[in-house]
């Protein structure tokens, strides 16, 4: 049975956003894959966070890929600016308006390559696994919410597990080299539960940022092991 690189990013939602270069400069230090950088508008989610303009103030302050998630409506329209400003790798919600058509969210998915960035989609925890099948294999990576996206801090939710199991074995059963994220709760623990069941990428906020010990942190996650279907 193969293994899946394992990948950290570290969600700036929980940083010190008054020292934010010098927050993601410690990250990548601490031996971080990604920058996970939450975009929310305040209509898909009722949060406000940041916008592109800040994406490119990031930049030159990591080598690492800068990992968006966008929490926003029409993702279509605004995930172009964000590859403009040094984005990555761009994910964007299956349930968001805009892309709410077969054609049109293949459009996305597909702009998005287009325009040299990775992409990938993401579910918010009500929404089955099915609904990212017929877009798989458009997709590097998709994102399991495993906490209603809007807020960092917010206790894992265990029954997510079901749909990492789901994504891993539809994802095998068609060969495709598939990263699965999962975003919200995460800490040793339960990063070790979701790596069982077939996600790769782990997303901490609040685990990460908060105290001295990021790096060691960071390794204890490169330790865990996703197998890969046979
Ligand atoms: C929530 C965001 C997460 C958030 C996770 O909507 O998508 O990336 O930062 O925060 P923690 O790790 O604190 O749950
Ligand atoms: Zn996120």
């Amino acid at each position: 049975m193969g293994i899946m690189t394992i990948r950290v990013a570290p969600s700036i939602l929980a940083c010190d956003f008054a020292r934010l270069g010098a927050e993601v400069a410690r990250a990548t230090a601490s031996g971080a894959d990604y920058i996970h950088i939450d975009v929310m508008d305040g209509h898909f989610v009722p949060n406000i966070t940041l916008g592109p303009m800040i994406v490119g103030h990031i930049r030159p302050y990591t080598s690492l890929p800068l990992d968006v998630h966008l929490m926003v409506d029409h993702p279509e329209v605004y995930a172009p600016a964000f590859i403009e400003a040094g984005a990555s790798i761009v994910t964007f919600h299956v349930e968001a308006p805009g892309v709410s058509t077969r054609r049109r969210l293949q459009l996305a998915l597909d702009n998005i390559r287009r325009l040299g960035a990775r992409a990938g989609l993401v579910l918010k925890p009500r929404t089955p696994a099915e609904a990212v099948f017929p877009y798989l294999d458009r997709c590097a990576m998709v994102l399991v919410m495993t906490v209603e996206p809007g807020f960092g801090g917010q206790e894992f939710m265990n029954d997510m597990l079901p749909k990492l199991d789901a994504l891993r074995r539809e994802a095998g059963r068609r060969r495709l080299e598939l990263d699965i994220e999962v975003d919200g709760g995460i800490d040793n623990v339960t990063a070790s539960l979701c790596a069982a069941h077939g996600a790769n990428v782990f997303v901490a906020g609040t685990y990460l940022f908060s105290g001295r010990g990021m790096a060691r942190r960071i390794a204890a996650f490169h330790h865990l092991r996703t197998p890969r279907p046979t």
